[in-house]
């Protein structure tokens, strides 16, 4: 059985929370995109070039816990925004949303670019208040002393060079599911996405 769940959104929505959930749910394997492209930034920062990084990556770089920083963050959207860098990643996301036994794949382009052809299709968004004050609480609990403020100016900077880059932007596709997460605990969260995708199955 092949089935494709495409969950895309701005930084910070709850789309790792929700995704996990979800295939949790279905029985799905899920590919945090995202962590591709923080992979490659990472080392970028360390010194190698984008497109080289990114023609090269290995499993063994996906570390959520080494990747999940600001710093990692900022430059994952700067890498993001280089065409041949997105190209490399593209065979590794369409390998893995066709596998048998279904996937769900989160990113920014997977409804669009990625898997068009996805049975399932959510966009999860919230204000920017909201996704910097979850991310400023998350990054305080990895133990950065980071203040609101900063995280805040950079959920905006990094959605502004996500929405405007030229390659595979940051939008939902037209028959994407819209999931506004602000006034929604996680349960709500998560409850109204299995109930989207489990109509999309039946339909
Ligand atoms: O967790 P958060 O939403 O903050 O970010 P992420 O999903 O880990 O993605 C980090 C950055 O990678 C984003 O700001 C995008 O620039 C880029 N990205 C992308 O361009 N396409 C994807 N499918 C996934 C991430």
């Amino acid at each position: 059985m092949r089935f494709t769940i495409a969950i895309d959104g701005p930084a910070a929505a709850g789309k790792g929370t929700i995704s996990k959930a979800v295939a949790q749910h279905f029985g799905f394997a899920h590919l945090d995109t995202g962590l591709l492209y923080r992979a490659v930034g990472a080392q970028m920062l360390a010194g190698v070039a984008p497109i080289e990084a990114a023609q090269t990556l290995q499993a063994d770089a996906l570390d959520p816990a080494k990747l999940r920083t600001a710093d990692v963050a900022q430059a994952a959207s700067k890498v993001a925004a280089i065409p041949e860098v997105r190209a490399a990643l593209v065979d590794f996301q369409r390998a893995f949303a066709s596998r048998a036994g279904g996937a769900v794949l989160d990113g920014r382009d997977i409804g669009t670019v990625i898997c068009p052809e996805a049975e399932a299709k959510l966009f999860v968004t919230a204000t920017p208040e909201v996704r910097a004050t979850r991310r400023h609480l998350e990054l305080v609990a990895g133990g950065s002393s980071t203040d609101y403020a900063t995280v805040l100016a950079d959920v905006k900077e990094r959605d502004a060079r996500d929405m405007n880059r030229a390659d595979a932007p940051l939008r939902p596709a037209s028959d994407a599911h819209i999931l506004d997460t602000s006034q929604l605990s996680i349960a709500q969260a998560i409850a109204q996405a299995i109930a989207a995708i489990t109509s999309k199955q039946k339909g």
